[in-house]
């Protein structure tokens, strides 16, 4: 069987989803929910560029891997951004790849649970996770975060709060959306 790219690596997210429960136990981590799968580098660009990151933005990047997205807002667009995950190694591995980028005053990187950690102060949130990992966060970003928030997804909506805008180039998907001003955002 022939996987085009995009599939290969939403087949991997999902075997990851899978492998991560026991992989989480042998680690003694709390919990992972889905394995690390990057983003490519031509995605990040299109997810700050669909945020309209700018100046004085604060960006989170909830599961940030070896922690390309929150180093990228940093060294394109100068702005303060943290990234979150669960596992000690991508920590460790992001770490040094802020050093080596130079963006060791901008970027920090968090080792905790992102379904725990509070990122009350951002104002671009980034995702990269899984259908229903997406709907788990949901609630929270709805009422933790402030009005006018760009919340960017790769790859996963958030079921019925519709996006305001996608993108899609060789089966690669952002989604864009803003918190808005109060209560549940309109369905599809
Ligand atoms: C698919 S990767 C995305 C990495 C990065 N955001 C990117 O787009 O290149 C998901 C990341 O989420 C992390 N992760 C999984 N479960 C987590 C949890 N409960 N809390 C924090 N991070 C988690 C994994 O360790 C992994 O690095």
């Amino acid at each position: 069987m022939i996987f085009r790219a995009p599939r290969l690596a939403a087949a991997l997210l999902a075997l990851a989803a899978v492998l991560a429960a026991p992989a989480a136990a042998a680690q003694n981590w709390t919990t992972i929910d889905v394995l690390y799968v990057p983003t490519p580098y031509d995605v990040v660009d299109e997810m700050l560029r669909m945020a309209r990151v700018g100046k004085g933005d604060v960006l989170y990047d909830l599961g940030s891997g070896d922690g390309r997205i929150p180093i990228a807002a940093a060294k394109q667009y100068g702005i303060h951004a943290t990234g979150i995950d669960i596992d000690p190694e991508r920590i460790r591995e992001a770490e040094g790849n802020a050093s080596a980028a130079g963006v060791d005053a901008l970027v920090r990187f968090r080792q905790e649970d992102l379904f725990e950690t509070d990122f009350r102060d951002a104002t671009v949130v980034t995702l990269y996770l899984q259908p229903h990992l997406n709907l788990r966060l949901r609630s929270r970003l709805w009422t933790e975060l402030r009005p006018g928030t760009r919340i960017v997804s790769h790859q996963f909506d958030m079921g019925d709060w519709a996006p305001e805008k996608k993108w899609e180039k060789a089966g690669h998907r952002v989604y864009l959306w803003t918190v808005p001003d109060s209560g549940r955002p309109p369905a599809r």
